[in-house]
């Protein structure tokens, strides 16, 4: 079926999409060929910046369906009754390499999740991982320098990545679990999400808690060993997003059971780790995993462009019963989203369609700015108004938190049981015989590329504190590899 004749940008017919208009035959080209200057000019802003981090990934729609009462700990509206249905937009992706990067490398996987919540968009925007290779946001514009291009070279240097990590030894816990089995999903649908940070719930009665998101993949934990990514990452570089895609095309639908580690306010002060410490996990005896939810994802984008590229998550957008916790990385990363998407996709970003509320309507008095819609039409943009304008509702999100002592570059404290190995080494132990085989081998494999000794020595000596063992077993592989 015939779409009607190919137009300008403004609508008028265009007669001829295969010459260019010349000055006579064979002559040069004219200015007044209307057509060729706007689609060229048009071509040339194609592109937007991509994401500073995470720029390559793939996302779908969805569903969220409650499964599990959690309101004892939240008044979330969308959280309020088992069987409730939440649509949801998920975007997965890896952190370093760039837009036209392969899936299959070893990276942590981004799960950013939006929620199209009765009360405003819940974005919840977490990691394949529990944890974090660093614990204050301070760090975090040099630990991505060294998982991206060196200056000099153009190319990610394994003295800069070591360098860093060797450096900040409570990277040790998050690097075990990146160069362990997990470390290189199958694809994204076998894997596991979580918040990684801790956030607060709040009830009705104004009670907090201090909650960990965990989504568990129901199609099974897949992973690829180095040798099998490395071939793929050649092979299919898009791998993970046409797994996605065609899966849902198939009408496989991935989902997820939704599950929530619940701490009461009360517990944090003496817990054995610090709870907001993003670079700890929360041990299940300690507080076991309950499920409340089931995430489906059942829809493909049909513009990748419009709905994925142009897509903005921001761990600020919290809705009634759920805020922050006082994790110091989770307090940075509230103004970074934003401040991304204002550069990324401009002041207008969170209205357009895969990113504006979809169950309700965002009414501020914010306006105008490049690409304003106009939706407020003729409203008044101010308060107070007497014209019916929207009003504040003098009721926060979420509850205050007790602050201590005087303003300073304080470090994150310390609880009974903390130091930056001690989880690391824990984790390692878990491992069988041959998981912590293949951990040393790409450990060993990545670490043998680095040119230096010392960086080598630092690196190995943080393993050593984690477990004896571990240490030992990595310094004999690195010296094998190096010779
Ligand atoms: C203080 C530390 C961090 C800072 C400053 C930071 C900053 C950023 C920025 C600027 C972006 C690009 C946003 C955009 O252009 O739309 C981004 C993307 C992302 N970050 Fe972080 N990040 C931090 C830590 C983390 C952590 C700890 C996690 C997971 C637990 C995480 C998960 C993600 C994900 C999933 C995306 C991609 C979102 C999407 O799909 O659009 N980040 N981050």
């Amino acid at each position: 079926m015939t779409q009607g004749p190919l137009t300008t940008e403004a609508g008028a017919p265009v007669a001829d999409n295969q010459n260019s208009e010349t000055a006579g035959i064979g002559g040069p080209v004219l200015l007044q060929d209307q057509h060729l200057l706007e689609k060229l000019a048009h071509f040339n802003r194609e592109r937007i910046p991509e994401r500073v981090v995470h720029a390559r990934g793939a996302g779908a729609y969805g569903t969220f369906t409650v499964t599990g009462d959690v309101t004892p700990y939240t008044r979330a509206a969308f959280l309020s009754e088992i069987g409730k249905e939440t649509e949801v937009f998920l975007r997965f992706s890896t952190v370093a390499g760039n837009l036209g990067a392969a899936d299959a490398v070893r990276d942590p996987r981004g799960f950013a999740l939006k929620f199209y919540t009765e009360e405003g968009n819940y974005d919840l925007v977490g990691n394949n991982t529990p944890v974090f290779f660093i614990r204050d946001a301070i760090k975090f514009p040099d630990f991505i320098h060294t998982q991206k291009r060196d200056p000099y070279t153009g190319s990610q240097e394994a003295d800069n990545v070591w360098d860093f990590w060797s450096l900040s030894p409570e990277s040790t816990h998050q690097v075990t679990w990146l160069f362990g089995d997990r470390g290189i999903p199958a694809s994204y649908r076998h894997m596991d999400g979580f918040g990684s940070h801790t956030f607060q719930w709040n009830n009705e009665a104004g009670e907090v808690f201090w909650v960990k998101y965990h989504f568990k993949t129901d199609q099974g934990i897949r992973n690829l060993t180095q040798a099998e990514a490395n071939r793929l990452a050649g092979e299919d570089p898009d791998s993970h997003q046409r797994d996605l895609r065609q899966a849902i095309e198939r009408g496989e639908y991935p989902t997820w059971t939704v599950g929530v580690q619940i701490m009461p306010a009360a517990d944090a002060a003496t817990y054995r780790f610090n709870p907001f410490d993003l670079t700890k996990v929360w041990p299940h005896a300690d507080y076991p995993v309950i499920e409340f939810g089931r995430l489906e994802l059942n829809r493909n984008p049909e513009n990748i462009f419009a709905e994925v590229e142009q897509s903005i998550f921001s761990p600020a957008h919290f809705v009634p019963g759920i805020g922050p916790s006082p994790d110091k990385m989770l307090q940075g990363r509230l103004f970074g989203y934003g401040d991304a998407h204002r550069y990324r996709v401009g002041i207008n970003a969170d209205h357009l369609p895969v990113n504006r509320p979809h169950a309700t309507e965002a009414r501020t008095h914010s306006r105008d700015g490049y690409l304003y819609d106009g939706r407020h039409k003729g409203a008044k943009n101010y308060e107070p108004n007497s014209f019916g304008g929207p009003h504040q509702t003098d009721r926060p999100l979420w509850q205050p938190v007790a602050v201590t002592g005087l303003t300073g570059d304080h470090p994150t404290p310390v609880h009974a049981e903390d130091n930056d190995f001690v989880q690391a080494g824990n984790l390692y132990r878990l491992m069988s015989e041959d998981e912590k085989g293949r951990l040393i081998d790409n450990l060993a494999g990545s670490l043998s590329q680095v040119s230096r000794d010392d960086i080598v020595d630092r690196a190995v000596n943080n393993f050593r504190q984690a477990d004896g063992d571990f240490g030992k077993r990595l310094e004999a592989a690195v010296q094998a590899l190096r010779g």
